[in-house]
């Protein structure tokens, strides 16, 4: 049986996904959103918003620790792993039965069920066929493990460690990315014993060494162990916890094993490969206008090479929906995305680190850096850190570096800085509030464009 025809037909209902049919539909298409599981996807459900719902109880766990320095009497009594649930889904429910109403709302034909594409504009969900003048595939990304790594019981990716309704007294964390040191950061705050194996010489591998660095100190400082450079061999496990051997032929112990290696692209069983898009290594390739080179098939989302990130997502989305309206949207530049890792303290990053500015740029770069010791607001908070800032001579800003408490609040203006190529000269009289912790964004541009307010020089 077939349905009648559609403008868009869109495969997975997650971040990519959603916004391509909220976009479609408002720019007047027949749209059709199939998704097999829960509209909002890994995001919604199993990603950003549950973590950082842990997270944030985490923060609060050590503002009872440590409320004496403020001077306010409160003890830290421990972890009610139910209420902090019951917590964490109230706030994944509101937003899944809001995004339900907002897909309702724009008239999208919203299907349950297993898609899987049988001709390039064609994708049947249990014998019904949706045919689109368009296909979207917005399939998602899943928890990789490694060869022979197998997940169960104690062993598990961040699906099985969000639904956990007991702290462990210790926990091994595979991966030192952007997963493990979150989860490294919520365990250690709900007074877990944390140690992080990492292959790479740092945490945070992919952000500028600088704070890969300072991110180590303040870990260190948190007692949160970590061996860099470590590879993983093997694990086994018993009913009182596991022991994982690593290839220098240590070994150590803990309740758990968080294995956070990287997601994968979801792209298996859907007919990708039988229907002629290119793949490789299990990611769809596309080109910078999200076309797959097939039919009018376009792919966004974590299936597409490149930062797998919800805001990226939406953006791929919204530029699809856009593409096929023939409204000419511009390219998004993958290094103009900005980038949050909400781990205490946080790290924020947009453009280039100086390491590629300097291999794009070389002698031409410049650098300012503002610790966040000399800023009231973060005096008040009592958190340590540093604002990066990296330019070209007689050329604009390309890079914005953060780590310390709520940096992620101040991304905003570091991404406008870089994509919006921003000379330090023209925004450095512009005005920050007293007392803010945006004052040091102020501040660097102001030492970036040689006339730092607040320096010894
Ligand atoms: P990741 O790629 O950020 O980190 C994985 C880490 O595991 C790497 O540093 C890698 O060197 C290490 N590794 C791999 N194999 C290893 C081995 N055999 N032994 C030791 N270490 C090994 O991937 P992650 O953290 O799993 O996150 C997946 C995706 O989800 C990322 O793209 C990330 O950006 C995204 N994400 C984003 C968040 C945010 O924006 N705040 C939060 C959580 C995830």
């Amino acid at each position: 049986m077939s349905e009648s025809m559609y403008d868009i037909v869109i495969l997975g209902g997650g971040s990519g996904g959603y916004a391509a049919a909220l976009r479609g539909a408002q720019l007047g298409m027949k749209v059709a959103l199939i998704e097999a599981d829960k509209v909002g996807g890994t995001c919604l459900h199993r990603g950003c918003i549950p973590t950082k719902a842990l997270l944030h109880a985490a923060e609060v766990a050590d503002m009872a620790r440590d409320s004496g320095h403020f001077g306010v009497n409160a003890t830290f009594e421990g972890i009610d792993m139910e209420r902090v649930n019951t917590y964490k889904d109230q706030i994944i429910g509101k937003l899944h039965k809001g995004l339900q109403g907002l897909v309702g709302h724009h008239n999208i034909t919203y299907v349950t069920g297993w898609g899987t594409l049988v001709a390039p504009d064609t994708v049947e969900v249990d014998g019904t066929r949706y045919q689109g003048r368009n296909v979207v595939l917005a399939s998602g990304s899943y928890s990789r493990s490694l060869p022979g790594l197998e997940i169960g019981g104690r062993v598990m990716t961040s699906d099985q460690a969000l639904t956990m309704d007991w702290v462990p007294k210790s926990a091994i964390v595979l991966g030192g990315g952007v997963i493990g040191v979150e989860f490294a950061s919520v365990w250690k705050s709900f007074g877990v014993d944390v140690t992080i194996i990492e292959a790479l010489p740092h945490l945070a591998p992919n952000e500028d060494e600088s704070l890969s660095k300072a991110l180590e100190r303040a870990f260190r400082k948190r007692k949160i162990a970590f061996k860099l450079g470590a590879r993983f061999s093997s694990v086994t496990q018993d009913d009182s916890g596991v022991t994982v051997s690593l290839e220098d032929g240590s070994t150590l112990q803990a309740d758990i094993l968080l294995v956070a290696v990287g997601r994968g692209p979801a792209t298996a069983n859907l007919g990708y490969e039988e229907q002629g898009i290119p793949m490789e290594r299990g990611f769809v390739l596309a080109n910078e206008r999200l076309h797959t080179g097939v039919a009018n098939v376009y792919a966004v989302g974590d299936i597409v090479p490149g930062l797998q990130l919800a805001h990226r997502g939406f953006q791929q989305g919204i530029f699809v929906a856009e593409e096929i309206a023939g409204l000419e949207p511009a390219t998004i530049v993958e290094s103009g995305i900005p980038r949050v890792t909400y781990c205490d303290p946080e790290l924020a990053s947009v453009g280039l680190t100086e390491k590629q500015a300097r291999e794009k740029y070389g002698d031409a770069v410049t650098i300012s850096e503002v610790n966040l010791a000399a800023n009231g607001k973060s005096g008040i908070l009592g958190t340590a850190g540093f604002i990066k800032l990296v330019g070209v001579k007689d050329g604009p800003i390309v890079g914005v570096h953060m780590i310390g408490a709520r940096m992620g609040e101040q991304v905003g203006e570091a991404q406008l800085l870089v994509n919006w190529e921003a000379y330090a000269e023209d925004v450095a009289p512009l005005i920050h509030a007293h007392p803010t912790q945006n004052e040091a964004m102020g501040e660097a541009a102001l030492a970036l464009a040689g006339k730092p307010l607040h320096a010894h020089n």
